[in-house]
C-alpha cells in the first residue's frame, strides 16, 4: 500500500477575488519596494489594464516604468533588455502582469537584476541562480499557466528558437494578485488555449507517480472546475463567474503540479512550441493530451476513470471502460471550444517527429508519468494527434 506521507506549501501569498488589483500597492510596499518595474505586452498597455495598475501605484506613491515589449515565447534577448531597464531605472520590485509569457519575463528579469554574472543562458536548468532576485508580483491576466505560483521561467533561445526553463526557488512570485475582471477581456481562443493549458496541469498532475492526497485533492477540483466553466468562459467571455471559477481552477492546478510536476503533454508542449513550430503552449497540450491519456491509461486506470466521474462522464461497465471515457470528455471539450483537434491541421510537419520525440525526451517531467515511456511511444502519440479525429 503506498503511504501517505507528503511536503507541503505554497511560499506565494495569494490574493484572490473580483477588485482585488487595488492592493498591489500596499503588497509593494510591505515588500520594501519603491519603484518598480511593470513587464508586460502592448496588448495588455493596450486593453487599459495598465492604467488601473499605475492609478494604484500612484496613490500609494510608488514610482513605475513601463517595459512593454514581452512577445509571445520571450526570448532571452527580451529579458536583458528588461533587466537592463531595471537596472538602469533603480528599479526594487518586479510586477508582471499578463499571461505565462509576462509573468515568466519579469521573474527573469527579477533575477537577472541581482544575478550579473554571464548571460541569462548560464541559469537555465534547475537551481543555478545565486542571488536573491527582486521581489516579484504576479498579476494573472489569463487561466492557465499558474506561473504566478512555480518556480519556473520558460524562455526562448534566439540561438536555435528552442524553448529553456530556469528552475529556481527563489523564482516563485512572492505575491500573487488574481482578479478575474482583468481576465474578462481574454478573447475566445486565448480563454480555450489557456485553459486547456490548465486542464493539462490538472490532469497531468493528478496521474503523477509523487501525486499526494493534496495535490489529487486540488486537482481533481481543478479538472471539475474546468468541465463546468471552460465552456462557458469560451461562449460568453463576460460570465464572470465563469470566469471565477476558471482563475480559480488554475490556481488549483499550480498549486497540485507546483509538488508534483507534469507528463507527457507537457514534455512534447516544449519542442511544440520551439524552432519554426511555435505553437502555443495551452494549444500544444491540447492537440497531443487525448492521445497521452490513451497510451497511460494502463499506468493509472483508477486515476482517469476519476478524471473521468469528474468531467461529467457516468461511471459503468469495467474500471478500464471508464477510463477510457476520459479521453471522451476531452476530445468532446476540445471540439466544444472550437480548438483544432489534429496536428496536421496547425500545420506541424510528419518529419519533425523525431526531433520534437528527441527533444521531449529530455524532459524532467517524464520520470513522474504514470507510464514508462521511449522516444518510439512519443513518435507514435505524435502520429495519433497528427491524424486525431
Ligand atoms: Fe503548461
Amino acid at each position: 500500500m503506498k503511504n501517505l506521507n507528503f511536503i507541503f506549501s505554497i511560499p506565494t501569498l495569494i490574493i484572490f477575488g473580483c477588485g482585488c488589483i487595488k492592493e498591489i500597492g500596499k503588497k509593494i510596499k510591505e515588500l520594501g519596494g519603491s519603484k518598480v518595474i511593470i513587464v508586460t505586452d502592448k496588448g495588455i498597455v493596450s486593453s487599459g489594464l495598465v492604467e488601473d495598475v499605475k492609478t494604484v501605484l500612484s496613490n500609494e506613491c510608488i514610482g513605475f516604468t513601463i517595459f512593454d515589449e514581452v512577445e509571445p515565447n520571450p526570448l532571452d534577448t527580451t529579458v536583458e533588455r528588461g533587466a537592463d531597464i531595471a537596472i538602469r531605472e533603480g528599479c526594487d520590485a518586479v510586477i508582471g502582469i499578463g499571461g505565462g509569457s509576462s509573468m515568466d519575463s519579469a521573474k527573469a528579469i527579477a533575477m537577472r537584476v541581482t544575478n550579473r554574472e554571464g548571460t541569462i543562458l548560464d541559469y537555465v536548468g534547475i537551481n543555478k541562480v545565486k542571488n536573491i532576485p527582486l521581489p516579484i508580483i504576479a498579476v494573472p491576466t489569463t487561466s492557465g499557466t499558474a506561473s504566478e505560483l512555480t518556480i519556473f521561467s520558460v524562455l526562448t533561445d534566439s540561438r536555435d528558437m528552442t524553448k529553456i526553463s530556469i528552475g529556481s526557488d527563489l523564482l516563485t512570485p512572492k505575491v500573487a494578485i488574481c482578479d478575474p475582471v482583468l481576465t474578462s477581456s481574454m478573447p475566445p481562443s486565448v480563454t480555450a488555449m489557456t485553459g486547456m493549458d490548465a486542464l493539462t496541469h490538472a490532469i497531468e498532475s493528478y496521474v503523477t507517480t509523487v501525486a499526494t492526497p493534496v495535490t489529487k485533492a486540488l486537482a481533481l477540483e481543478s479538472i471539475k472546475l474546468i468541465a463546468n466553466n471552460l465552456r462557458k468562459a469560451v461562449a460568453r467571455g463576460e460570465d464572470i463567474q465563469a470566469r471565477e471559477n476558471m482563475l480559480l481552477a488554475s490556481l488549483l492546478a499550480g498549486m497540485s503540479f507546483r509538488h508534483t510536476r507534469l507528463g507527457i503533454a507537457h514534455a512534447l508542449a516544449m519542442p511544440l512550441g520551439s524552432w519554426d513550430i511555435r505553437l502555443p503552449h495551452g494549444l500544444a497540450n491540447a492537440l497531443v493530451l487525448p492521445y497521452v491519456i490513451e497510451f497511460n491509461l494502463p499506468g493509472n486506470l483508477e486515476s482517469y476513470a476519476e478524471i473521468a466521474v469528474a468531467m461529467g462522464e457516468l461511471p459503468g461497465g469495467t474500471l478500464r471502460e471508464t477510463a477510457l471515457k476520459s479521453v471522451k470528455a476531452v476530445k468532446e471539450l476540445i471540439r466544444d471550444i472550437g480548438l483544432p483537434k489534429n496536428l496536421k491541421s496547425v500545420g506541424v510537419r510528419r518529419e519533425d517527429f523525431d526531433r520534437i520525440a528527441e527533444e521531449a525526451m529530455k524532459s524532467g517531467n517524464l520520470a513522474v508519468n504514470p507510464r514508462v515511456c521511449k522516444k518510439e511511444d512519443l513518435i507514435s502519440i505524435l502520429e495519433a494527434s497528427y491524424e486525431g479525429e
